[in-house]
């Protein structure tokens, strides 16, 4: 919870039970008995169906705890929600590495949007520009429709104009404007008050106002992290851990030449951001939207993350465009593996389902972030760490010895193990090599005979 006293790193955590893990839990996030209740089973249907339509029913995906994170200094679990397995345990690990640098360096953007209005028809795009700069305060003042925005000190920040001189239906003159929305997401906030000033720039250009909305490339509300390790830590018993560091790098090139790969790296950075956006109530869908956007804003979609490896503490001021931190500096041994990750994360901590789930106000508690901000720049770190530990996954085992186990898991669970049959049959299977439905039923059978 931030709270420096206390400490995210907890070994062992993966092998107590729920109610153990539970129990660790309230106590370090001062969870009340309501609030533990929540973490077993938070929405109820009559909630549920006030949030969206045709409500049937409920789905339910497990919420872990992502450990050991230290962020700015400050100490972190993580509620993460994931129907993937591999992905909570390896952001952990790759936390608990981090922690040998001094953890992650994060930092943001002030929270501002960008909504779009679309005009067509123009019948003079010079002077509709020339009259809608010249209105540009009355037009921000107008804009400033969210009582709720204003109350946390943001709203309207500037208007600035995209012609489209040629499109495939001919020219357009699009607005953008740029909206600080604090600790909220701000769709909602933006979208009216595009809609808003839609008839005023219909007015001031002679034209015909089509699309008024939001733009999910919020490429002016980012958050990035960075994180310097020493390569001792990656040693495996085969390689050392220069060796697995040098290996990171050049598969982090891999993914900023080529968009196949771009695409499944960048992925990999989703399973963790996307399992924090969910937890909170965030909309993972929007992240996703303006991340892989702005993979691609050099023209070719890229990695998002840099991965390089610092020699000396002389390289190190050139490389962390975040600024050096000095407890940061001070405390590693080089050469250190060198990480960012920056994107647009455009998210909230008031109103939509960050509000109306009862799972993500704990999950927000849990986290201890006092702010929209503060939030961004963990999801982010989140990502950077998810990124970490796939790619050194990958350069070292491979993936698939881990998923497997887990994979081996939910497969002794579908046979119909119970909590005490699980980890002898999902380890059977992983020793035969056959990780199979069939299989995990024959072995379950042999166990309840005997
Ligand atoms: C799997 O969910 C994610 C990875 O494919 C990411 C990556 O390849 O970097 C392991």
């Amino acid at each position: 919870m931030g709270d420096s006293q206390k400490s995210s790193r907890l070994s062992g955590f993966y092998q107590k039970t729920v109610t153990e893990r539970v129990a660790i839990l309230a106590d370090w996030a001062c969870l009340d008995t309501a609030e533990i209740d929540v973490l077993a089973d938070s929405l109820g249907v009559a909630q549920a169906d006030k949030m969206i339509e045709n409500v049937v029913g409920r789905y339910a995906l497990p919420l872990g705890i992502g450990a050991n994170f230290l962020v700015n200094g400050d100490e972190h679990l993580i509620p993460m929600v994931v129907e993937e397995p591999s992905v909570v345990a390896a952001v952990s690990n790759a936390a608990r590495l981090a922690r040998s640098g001094g953890g992650f360096f994060a930092g943001s953007t002030e929270p501002v949007m960008i909504g779009q209005i679309q005009l067509l028809d123009v019948p003079d795009l010079a002077a509709a520009q020339t009259a809608i700069l010249a209105a540009k305060e009355v037009l921000l003042a107008a804009a400033d429709t969210s009582r709720t925005i204003a109350r946390l000190g943001g709203g309207p920040r500037d208007l600035t104009l995209h012609p489209l001189a040629e499109t495939l239906t001919g020219p357009m003159l699009i607005v953008h404007l740029h909206f600080d929305c604090r600790d909220a997401m701000g769709a909602n906030a933006v979208n009216t008050a595009v809609e808003t000033i839609a008839p005023q720039l219909e007015r001031l250009s002679g034209g015909r106002a089509l699309l008024r909305i939001l733009s999910n490339l919020t490429d002016e509300r980012r958050a990035w992290a960075e994180t310097a390790i020493p390569v001792s830590v990656f040693a495996t018993g085969e390689q050392s851990g220069h060796e697995v560091a040098q290996a990171i790098v050049e598969a982090n090139a891999f993914a900023m030449a080529d968009p196949y790969r771009a695409a499944t790296h960048n992925k990999g950075i989703f399973n963790g951001i996307d399992a924090v956006l969910l937890a909170t109530g965030n909309d993972w869908r929007a992240v996703a939207a303006g991340g892989h956007a702005y993979a691609a804003r050099s023209g070719r979609y890229q990695s998002l993350t840099e991965w390089r490896l610092i020699a000396r503490a002389e390289d190190w001021q050139q490389t962390s465009r975040a600024g050096t931190p000095s407890w940061l500096a001070e405390a590693v041994a080089y050469p250190l593996l060198y990480g960012r990750l920056e994107m647009p994360l455009s998210v909230g901590i008031v109103g939509g389902a960050t509000r109306s789930h009862p799972a993500a106000q704990v999950a927000l508690k849990i986290l201890g972030v006092q702010s929209a901000r503060h939030l961004a720049e963990l999801i982010v770190a989140v990502g950077l760490a998810q990124n970490l530990a796939a790619v050194r996954a990958l350069v070292t085992d491979g993936i698939q010895r881990g998923h497997m186990r887990l994979h081996a898991r939910q497969i002794a669970v579908s046979a119909g193990a119970n909590d005490a049959q699980v980890d002898a049959i999902a380890a059977q299977l992983v020793r035969e090599g056959a990780i199979r439905l069939e299989r995990a039923q024959e072995l379950l059978t042999e166990i309840q005979k005997s």
